[in-house]
Formats: C-alpha cells, sequence, structure tokens
C-alpha cells in the first residue's frame, strides 16, 4: 500500500513518509565517523605496528620514508582516498543528507537551504576535483595489488597467510570501487558523441556498457571497500601487536 507524500510541511524532520527513512542518514553517520576516527587514529597517530612480515597496512601502502617529512608516511598518501570518498557522487548524496540535513531525506524537511549555492561555490566547487582524485585513486589501486602479491613472498619463499587473503580482498574491493565511479564510466565511454564511428569508439562503447554494470552497485563497492581497508588494518595491527595468530605457511612468522 503506498501512502501520500505531503510537500510543503515546515519543521524539521516533518514529512508524510511512513517508512523508515531516517535508518539510512543515521548508518552514514555513524559508519563515517566511526570510519574517520579509526583512520585518523591509525594513520596519524598509530606509527608502529602498522606491518607484519609480508603485510602492510594499507593505510601505508606504499610506504614513503623520507628524512624531511617529520608527520606520518600515511599522510603522504592518504590525501588521494580521502579525496577521492570525499567528492565520491554516491558519498556526496549520502553525507549532504545526513550531515547537513538540507533535506535529510526525500520529502523530509530539515535545514532550511538560506543562500545555497549548490556546487557553483567556495568550498563545494571543489568536487569537479573528483576526476583528478580518480586518477591518484587508480594509482594506488596499483599499489594495494602490489602490496596484496608481496603478501605471499617472506624470507625467499611463496606461502600464504590469513594477511594475504585479506589484503588481496581488499585490493580488489578498492580497485571495484573505482573501477565503478561515474566519472570514469564518463572518460572511458560516456564522454564519446558517437559509439559506432571508429574502431576506438566502438572500444569506448563496449567499456562504457561494462562500467555501467559496475556502476550499478557503486554504493555497495563504496561500503564494504571502506569497511574492508579498516578490517585489514585492525587485523595487521592485531597481528603485529601478537594479540591474535596469524595462520600462514610460513615457518618462521
Ligand atoms: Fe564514487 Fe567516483 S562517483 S568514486
Amino acid at each position: 500500500m503506498s501512502h501520500p507524500v505531503t510537500l510543503g510541511k515546515t519543521g524539521w524532520f516533518s514529512t508524510d513518509r511512513r517508512d523508515n527513512w531516517w535508518i539510512e542518514p543515521l548508518l552514514v553517520v555513524v559508519g563515517l565517523s566511526a570510519f574517520g576516527v579509526y583512520s585518523t587514529l591509525s594513520a596519524v597517530f598509530w606509527q608502529s605496528h602498522f606491518e607484519y612480515g609480508p603485510y602492510l597496512s594499507p593505510f601505508y601502502e606504499p610506504l614513503l620514508l623520507f628524512n624531511w617529512w617529520p608527520f606520518s608516511p600515511a599522510l603522504l598518501i592518504l590525501w588521494a582516498p580521502l579525496g577521492f570518498r570525499a567528492t565520491c557522487y554516491y558519498y556526496r548524496g549520502a553525507y549532504y543528507k545526513a550531515f547537513f540535513m538540507n533535506p535529510p531525506a526525500c520529502a523530509v524537511t530539515g535545514q532550511e537551504g538560506k543562500g545555497y549555492t549548490g556546487e557553483g561555490k567556495f568550498p563545494f566547487v571543489l568536487m569537479n576535483f573528483h576526476r583528478f582524485f580518480l586518477i591518484a585513486a587508480l594509482f594506488l589501486n596499483v599499489f594495494l595489488w602490489i602490496g596484496a602479491i608481496r603478501s605471499f613472498w617472506y624470507e625467499g619463499s611463496i606461502g600464504i597467510g590469513v594477511g594475504s587473503v585479506i589484503m588481496v580482498i581488499n585490493a580488489h574491493l578498492l580497485m571495484m570501487y573505482s573501477l565503478s565511479c561515474h566519472s570514469i564510466r564518463h572518460f572511458i565511454g560516456g564522454r564519446l558523441d558517437c559509439f559506432t564511428c571508429t574502431a576506438a569508439s566502438r572500444t569506448g562503447h563496449a567499456g562504457w556498457k561494462q562500467t555501467s554494470k559496475w556502476n550499478e552497485h557503486h554504493k555497495r563497492f563504496a561500503w564494504f571497500s571502506l569497511v574492508w581497508v579498516g578490517l585489514t588494518d585492525v587485523y595487521i595491527r592485531l597481528v603485529a601487536h601478537g594479540i591474535i595468530p596469524d595462520l600462514n605457511t610460513w615457518s618462521s612468522l
């Protein structure tokens, strides 16, 4: 049975909706806040126990150590995934509703939008940099895969551990989050005026169709990859601290 939606109501959270519309923005607040706090602690303040044997936390991959850099090495790379997620089309829609509440959900009143200028003025005009963050994120995906493959190699021998499997899943999820991005879909084929005119445009069309399929699941990739990258860091830190053992085939680890 459908319920009519009445627009024009005033007052915070006024709506004619009868569904639990507040659950999704609440989960977004909890999820992003928890990840923000944990990733800040891990990347900025916990500058030890982020590696164990062949495993390196994804927050520190690639590990860039320079004498002239006095802060955490993670800060040299994390601007890229942070900027990529903060300017993501999906996350923008989610956190604009959850945090700015303008509105908190469709057909629900929230903060009054006085002076709203959309994404045409500073600071929100910076969202246009998403395509550049995408390029940086794709580079980091390559390093995450190198790290995941390297995790099968320890002290001159090939083996496998629970950490290796976790790191491969992490690299895969982050790669799929990047490959399902709206910008990559546009870059590969969406910008073309003609899909059949040349061999290059036909190839672009095929790529666009594939990225369009992945794009349908972009929200899922966004959350799974966010949660998994945090769990990967947690796992490596727990084994590095000796709190849990890493089951693996290397006798010396
Ligand atoms: Fe989400 Fe590009 S739209 S990563």
